[in-house]
């Protein structure tokens, strides 16, 4: 187990309130995993200004397949990022809508122009890309 080091933290009353009501909502056991939750993302955050990182991601998009040569667009792009490309994941939503959620990994960079060049491809109504640190570091 790694080493553990308890230290105090003074907080203003009400943000300790809303602190909490968050510890609740989110169902963490206790604050301290909270906190370290919170400390790992703000580290992590930071990590992204190191464009040169290595990252995980999840590209994930919602289109209506019936848009002429969508799918195969987005199907192309992603063989020619195929290195970069873990998983692919698609969910019919209904009779026209699709979710696909890519998960992804390599350089920030590399990924980044990945996601912009899917979601900016004509007919996807919505895109988003999550960035994850490979956790290495934290
Ligand atoms: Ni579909």
């Amino acid at each position: 187990m790694k080493q553990v080091t308890r230290f105090g933290v003074s907080v203003p009353h009400s943000l300790l309130g809303k602190f909490d009501k968050y510890v609740e909502e989110k169902r963490y056991p206790t604050r301290s995993e909270a906190i370290r939750d919170l400390i790992r993302g703000a580290l992590a955050a930071e990590e992204w200004k190191d464009v040169s990182g290595e990252v995980m991601g999840a590209i994930s998009i919602i289109y209506d397949h019936h848009t002429r040569e969508l799918g195969e667009r987005i199907g192309n792009l992603q063989h020619d990022f195929y290195t970069n490309i873990v998983s692919t994941t698609h969910v019919h939503i209904d009779h026209h809508n699709c979710l696909e959620v890519v998960i992804v990994r390599g350089g920030a960079d590399t990924i980044r122009k990945l996601a912009d060049r899917i979601i900016s491809t004509r007919g996807v109504k919505l895109g988003k890309l999550a960035l994850l640190s490979t956790g290495k570091n934290l």
